[in-house]
């Protein structure tokens, strides 16, 4: 126990200099900036036939500004994802002061906001060390954002051929810290020789730490393609003959059932798979979940929820700026959906009959939101 918690607050000391949210500010005001959107902001609303605000304010709704970039930089904003993208763009500047709202929904464009510093050469060289590659990836999508916000193709997608970049992204050390301190909550209480589910494996990296961490139990794996999982398979090497990998001709994905009796698990790990399940699925995905666990049994999230305006659930500015930059940069990966309202969130599996249905943490600096744990009550 001494042991883990000397490496959960190793961890909490890393993530909390908010390296990543820091150079990402620079690089997401950088890209507005050269894409020509923050030129848009400020000259947006300057129209002498404005029907509010009147005088020299330059003021503008959300509307106005969609249609303004769309006319000016042929960004696609009829389509959902890509308006979603520059919806958070909107949330991202906000928050870091360079436009706001004068009445709720009428924002203008604050010409003396704070700049963000770059980050040192210390702190580079840590970024370089630690974070190499989340930040790679982030630099990716990134500078794809403006070609896919005019339309272009989806950038990385789980297919054949991608098994490296989401590898490299998926291994980060926010992501690894984050299985790591949820695994070591759901193994508390739990039998050791339990039946787990892991739900959407991905490239590996959560059953790596599910073989580690309980080595007697049953472990079954799941996704909707099977083109990761020579990858995930040699990513365990020989324990990889004791997971049971369930072919994906069994399960669609998300929107149709998982191909199991009800109550088989005593616990679900799903790790980073929520945004991709479409809004209009989420519901019937978190109930069949429910189904597939037994009495007692627990599911364990890891999903960021977006940041609230009240800041009710995620308070501190880095976090909040973090979000926005993880969710507008995995936009152009396809079938993402985004992080989600957290209050729904709740709502949500309250509803279908969870309990302790919160995320842990509060106020916990990177993971706040993030790490969340819901229990089949027993009957
Ligand atoms: C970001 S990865 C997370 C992988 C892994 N759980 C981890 O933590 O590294 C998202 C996962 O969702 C899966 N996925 C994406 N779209 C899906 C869909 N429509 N239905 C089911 N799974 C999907 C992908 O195959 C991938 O395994």
């Amino acid at each position: 126990m001494a042991v883990a918690f000397e490496n959960i607050k190793t961890g909490i000391d890393i993530l909390r200099q908010f390296l990543v949210p820091k150079m990402f500010t620079v690089k997401l005001l950088e890209f507005a900036e050269s894409e020509g959107i923050l030129s848009v902001m400020r000259e947006t609303g300057n129209s002498p036939v404005r029907t509010f605000g009147g005088g020299s304010d330059n003021l503008w709704t959300r509307e106005e500004f969609y249609s303004a970039v769309h006319r000016r930089l042929g960004y696609e904003t009829g389509n959902a994802v890509r308006k979603r993208m520059l919806a958070i763009l909107l949330d991202f500047l906000e928050e870091c002061g360079h436009i706001s709202q004068k009445k709720p929904g009428i924002y203008t464009y604050n010409a003396d906001a704070k700049t963000t510093s770059p980050l040192s050469s210390e702190d580079m060289e840590v970024m370089r060390e630690i974070f190499g590659d989340q930040s790679m990836f982030f630099d990716k999508c990134i500078e794809y954002a403006g070609d896919f916000l005019k339309g272009k193709n989806y950038l990385f997608g789980f297919n054949k051929g991608m098994e490296d970049v989401w590898n490299r992204f998926l291994g980060n050390y926010e992501f690894s810290f984050a299985r790591d301190v949820l695994l070591k909550l759901m193994t508390v209480d739990t039998i050791p020789d339990c039946n787990i589910l892991d739900l959407c494996y991905g490239t590996g990296h959560g059953l790596e730490r599910i073989c580690r961490d309980f080595p007697d139990a049953d472990i079954t794996a799941i996704d909707f393609t099977d083109d990761m999982r020579p990858f995930a398979m040699s990513r365990l090497g020989k324990v990889a003959s004791k997971v049971k990998w369930i072919d994906a001709g069994r399960w669609n994905g998300f929107g149709s059932n998982l191909p199991f009796e009800v109550m088989v698990f005593d616990m679900i790990f799903f790790s980073c798979g929520d945004p991709y399940i479409p809004e209009h699925l989420r519901e019937g995905v978190y109930r069949d979940i429910f189904r597939v666990l037994k009495p007692g049994g627990i599911l364990g999230v890891i999903a960021w929820g977006y940041p609230d305006r009240s800041k009710r659930h995620i308070q501190n500015e880095w976090v909040r700026r973090g979000i926005y930059i993880h969710d507008f940069a995995e936009s152009v990966c396809n079938g993402w959906h985004g992080f989600r309202d957290i209050d729904s969130t709740i709502k949500m599996t309250r509803k279908i009959g969870f309990v302790g249905a919160n995320a842990v943490f509060n106020n916990f600096y990177m993971l706040d939101s993030a790490v969340w744990m819901f229990k089949r009550p027993e009957v």
